[in-house]
């Protein structure tokens, strides 16, 4: 019988507001939805070998739990914390137990937007930092995922 590698799980975690995309400010964000981004994810990791789980919530001790939660499961890690991203050291703590690569993702480009975007709490934990290509971002972090696990 052939033996089937065991897929590699990457957990998908989307900030405040970002169920809103599509509608929310489209010039800075773009005309996509979330379910239309995560489809994507889904379509990516696929092609990559990856078991891709989303989660959106718009509430900072949620994200928390789900963090928690991803300790010892999951292979890697896609977040953006969106307006969390300038504040939560919560969600910092929790990012920093875990021993697998996060990547930091913004759609847009925060070091060219309002000053107190550009600071972040996570950016010195996360592996990576994708920010700038829209939607297209995701993508990116999935395909650099896999050349980094
Ligand atoms: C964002 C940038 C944040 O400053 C903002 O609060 C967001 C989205 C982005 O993806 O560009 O909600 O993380």
């Amino acid at each position: 019988m052939p033996h089937k590698t065991p897929q590699k799980k990457i957990l998908v975690i989307h900030g405040p507001n970002l169920n809103m995309l599509g509608i929310r400010e489209p010039h800075i964000y773009g005309h996509e939805s979330l379910d239309q981004i995560n489809a994507g994810l889904q379509a990516r990791g696929e092609q990559l070998g990856f078991e891709v789980e989303t989660f959106q919530s718009n509430h900072e001790g949620l994200i928390v739990d789900k963090i928690q939660q991803a300790m010892g499961s999951c292979h890697g890690i896609v977040i953006n914390p969106a307006a969390y991203t300038h504040t939560s050291i919560a969600i910092r703590d929790a990012l920093a137990m875990l021993d697998v690569p996060v990547i930091e993702i913004h759609l847009s480009n925060i070091h060219k937007r309002e000053p107190f975007r550009h600071r972040s709490m996570i950016a010195d934990i996360a592996a990576a930092r994708i920010a700038g290509f829209g939607s297209f971002g995701y993508v990116l972090a999935l395909d650099g995922l896999a050349k980094m696990i």
